[in-house]
Formats: C-alpha cells, structure tokens, sequence
C-alpha cells in the first residue's frame, strides 16, 4: 500500500501557500492598451524646463513600451530659430539627464522630432505653424489629429489659445477623423474670475471635450488606485461615512523650497499652488459617491458634486479653521536652508504663505460633521503624500475596565510618497499569559510582487490625451466650483488686517507652525503612524 499524504486534496501544489499567492500578478497584464492613433503632438514652448524635465523623457519612454502609435510626429516650438537637428540634440540631453538613454533606440525617436520657430504673440507666426504642419500631414499614415499642449507661461494661455484658433488650428474634421485637443498644464487661472475668463478664451475656439486641463496627481499610480481600492471592495464601503469616520486628514508636506519658481510662487502661494488642484482631487477622490460606471464623464460628474457640496468658509472666523505659515531658514537632513524671504527673488517683506491647514466639512448625508484637514506645505522635515482615515472608537469598549487600557480606533492610511502603500491598524491580544491588546498594522506594498513597467504621471497623462481620456484631468465645472470654495477665502487671507500677524513663522526642516497641532492635535500622528 502506497502512502498517501493526509493533505494532499487539502493543498494540492499549485494552491501551496508558501508565499500570498493573491499576490502574483499575471504576465503581461496591465501593460499599455486602448487603440493609440497616428497623430502629431506640438510643444509650444519646448525651449522650457516642463519639456526637458517632464513632456519629453515622458514621450521617449512611453516610445520604449510601444505607447507611440506610428506616424507620431512631436514638432518642438519655441522663439529661438532653430534647426531640427539641433532641436534633437537638445533633446537628447535632456532625456539623459532624467535617465538613462538607449542607443539603440534613440534614432527611432529621434526620426519624430521637428523644430518649428514660433513668436507667441505674432498671429503670422501661427499661421506658418499651420502651413508647416499641414506639410507634415500630407506624409504617409497621417490621420491629421493633432495635439497642442501649452508648456508656456499661464500668462500665455490665453494668447496662445486665440492664436490658435484663428490660424485655423482648433476645428476638428465633422468625419470624427483629424481630432485637435489641447493640454493646459495649472495654475489654471488665480481665482474664479480668472478661471472663468480663460475658460471662455479657450471655448471661442476649442470645445470642452478638446479640452485636457492637467493635474499631474491624478496620474500617480496610488492616486489612481483611490478608486479601485475604494469600489472594487465591499467592505470599506459600508463603514465610508460619518457614523464610522472620526476625519479625514490629507497631508502633502515637502522638503523642497520654493526653489527657481519664486517668480510664479510669490504670485501663487500654497493655496493655490497646491490647494486649488491636488488637494481638491485628493479631497474629492476620497469622499465622492460611487460613479454608476468607472468612465470619465461619470467619475467628473461625481468630483463636481463632492465640491459643490463643501460647505462655504466661516470668513468671519477664518483662523478658526486656517492655518497660514512661512518658512523660515533651518536645516533640511542636516543642510542649512534658507529662509523663504532671502529665496531669490522673494520679496524681503514678502506675506505669500508656504504652509496651509485647512479644516473644512462637505455639507451633504455622507460626511456631515466629519472634519477633513487639509495640509500641504514647503520645507517640512520630510516629504510625505497621505491620506489617513481615522475610524471612530469602538461604541462600548468591555475592555477598557477589564484591562484598564486606552484601546486606539482603526486607522486606514493610504501612502502616496514615499511609501506607496496602504496600511490598516487594528487590536489585537498580545500573546501570552496575561491577557492584554496590542496595536498591529497590516500592510500592503503598492508593488509588491510587481516587477513591469510602470508608467511615470506624465507619461499617463500624454498617453490619456492621445487616447481621448479624460478621466484623469480637470473638467471646466470642478476647477470653477474648486475656485469659488478658495477664492473667498483667498480674498479674506489678502485683505484682513491681520494678514502678517497670521502668516505664522516656522523653522524649515520642522513640521510647520505651533498652531497647526492646535487645530489638529493628531497633525503629527498623522505625518508619521
Ligand atoms: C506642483 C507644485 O504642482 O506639485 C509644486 O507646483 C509641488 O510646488 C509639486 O512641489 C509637488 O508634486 P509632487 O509630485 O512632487 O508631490
């Protein structure tokens, strides 16, 4: 008689669970898909740090993973005259300086590359981009879409957009074939008036759905998965709401400065460097009701209502519920850092805050009475991206007068830098003889048994604009609804006396200004647990 293994039709092999086995992610699964078409993307302002640091290496990787369609065409424009090749060779520097080059495959991208002289504020000028590309499209597999994507100065947008339009270059061809979309990087406008204004600029001549107003934190991988983690399970669902939820707290802190930028930070300041965009979407990802279906039109119709229903600012009480700060110098990881005012091209007086915590309640059956604190900040000790949902006590603990002990409410974290992961805090009895509860933290490591491609924000964003998809970008409704939550707000910040008297210094490398654990006492527990 043969042995038999007692186990063996519990565990047949290839259910063995030595290692989680839910983890394996499929070969080939999730790589670049949709139908990508021929088309030609131009730069205008490709002479700019946003080309070289961000759209470009974007475009040469996402070419590396067959996200290019063929003929896909990327024409550079900018004031300088300039000869293709010269333009390639720029590029290509550009491109080793965010990372590595193959050689092998650089001729390949390099063949798509053109060079176009374009003066902004010259209609001339546009009207030769439009014969120039025209020229191009009489080339073999041209479909005539197009894509102008706006890396110039938000000053220009507005220009560049009618400029656009009057040369021609925004209809698209009534056959559905030869599309024209246009990206325009934030800020978008500076408040709601401004908003509104270059909203109207853009539609004299392209329509929304041409539209592709950019966030790039929408495009993070964990960002993305907010939604999937949130309506692709049962059970967190049930407990997402006011009766379960004590708050929410959304934190961006940073390490970095102000840096090169002091010329568009001074006019900007955290609020609406950081609030009026990727706070909003973190906010709005985080409490918006569940779409019928997971396609852009839906999800942007749900964002738009969680903003519509944030409840308008107590102006009157604004520190109540607003921190303001700036930094001052300190040391970042042991580095001497200078103060925010003697930043280069800071003003020595200046009052543009780099600190935000804001507290503020969504007015609606979901989330009524549950605070979300919203932190982002320049020249903290560390960079840290969140999202922490801090459960409600237990209702009636039987352990606390047994043991005697301060038993911690659930805590649901989701890490976007630099961890990128998702963590859950529970009780549970330490082992051994006496009978006591412990805190645990269950983890999930966003790449855990990951090793494909991944793709960086901007080369998601590119390849959604050649796709048509505007799930991960700003529609016209939620950047207006966002500014009329912010600019009261911003009004009230600029004119109140007690502007520099509330602009709380803080030492750079700290975690920003006293008064912030005041109005958050877990501000620090948040940061860190
Ligand atoms: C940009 C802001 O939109 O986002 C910067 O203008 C900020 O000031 C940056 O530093 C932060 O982005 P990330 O991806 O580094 O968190």
């Amino acid at each position: 008689m043969t042995h038999t293994d007692p186990n063996e039709h519990f565990w047949p092999e290839t259910l063995a669970p030595a290692t989680a086995p839910d983890l394996q992610i499929p070969q080939g699964a999730c790589l670049i898909d949709g139908k990508v078409e021929p088309c030609t993307l131009v730069i205008i302002g490709a002479s700019g740090d946003l080309t070289a640091r961000k759209i470009i290496p974007a475009l040469y990787n996402l070419d590396l993973q067959g996200g290019l369609a063929d003929p896909f065409l990327i024409v550079g424009c900018a004031r300088t005259p300039l000869q293709d090749e010269a333009f390639r060779e720029k590029m290509r520097t550009a491109i080793r300086a965010s990372g590595p080059l193959d050689e092998s495959r650089w001729p390949a991208f390099s063949s798509r590359l053109r060079y176009q002289p374009l003066e902004y504020q010259d209609q001339s000028s546009f009207e030769e981009l439009a014969k120039f590309l025209r020229g191009l499209e009489k080339g073999p597999g041209s479909k005539g879409n197009r894509i102008f994507y706006l890396a110039i100065p938000p000053t220009l947008y507005k220009t560049a957009a009618q400029m656009l339009g009057q040369a021609g270059l925004s209809p698209e061809g009534s056959d559905g074939k030869g599309w024209c979309r246009i990206v325009v990087e934030k800020p978008f406008g500076r408040d709601l008036e401004t908003a509104v204004d270059l909203d109207r600029s853009l539609h004299a001549y392209f329509k929304e759905h041409q539209i592709f107003r950019i966030d790039h934190y929408l495009a993070k991988e964990t960002v993305q998965n907010i939604l999937m983690f949130r309506f692709a399970n049962a059970i967190f669902e049930p407990v997402w709401n006011r009766r379960y939820i004590d708050y929410v707290s959304i934190t961006a802190a940073e390490s970095l400065g102000v840096e090169h930028r002091a010329g568009y930070y001074e006019e900007a300041g955290v609020l609406r460097d950081m609030f009026q965009n990727h706070m909003m979407q973190l906010l709005a990802l985080t409490a918006m009701e569940p779409p019928s279906l997971f396609e852009a039109e839906r999800v942007l119709d749900e964002k738009a209502k969680s903003y519509w229903s944030l409840r308008p600012f107590p102006l009157g009480d604004l520190w109540k519920t607003l921190v303001l700060g700036q930094y001052g110098a300190g040391a970042i990881q042991g580095k001497r850092v200078p103060a925010y005012r003697d930043e280069p091209g800071v003003a020595p007086d200046s009052l543009t805050p780099t600190f935000a915590l804001m507290k503020v309640f969504l007015d609606n059956w979901r989330w009524q009475g549950v605070p979300f604190f919203l932190t982002s900040g320049k020249r903290l000790a560390d960079k840290v991206t969140r999202i922490t949902i801090q459960f409600k006590e237990v209702p009636h603990s039987m352990f606390r007068q047994v043991l005697g002990e301060h038993i911690s409410a659930n805590r649901l974290v989701l890490c976007i830098y630099p961890d990128e992961k998702i963590t859950l805090t529970f009780q549970t009895k330490n082992p051994g003889a006496k009978v006591c509860l412990r805190t645990v933290t269950m983890d999930f490591q966003y790449h855990q048994n990951y090793s494909g491609p991944v793709l960086e924000a901007y080369e998601k964003v590119l390849l959604d604009v050649m796709l048509g998809d505007h799930l991960l970008f700003w529609r016209e409704d939620g950047v207006e609804r966002c500014w009329s939550f912010l600019t009261p707000i911003l009004r009230q910040c600029e004119a109140c006396g007690e502007r520099a008297e509330m602009l709380l210094p803080y030492e750079a490398g700290t975690w920003g200004p006293r008064a912030a654990r005041e109005l958050h006492p877990d501000y620090l527990l948040d940061l860190k647990s």
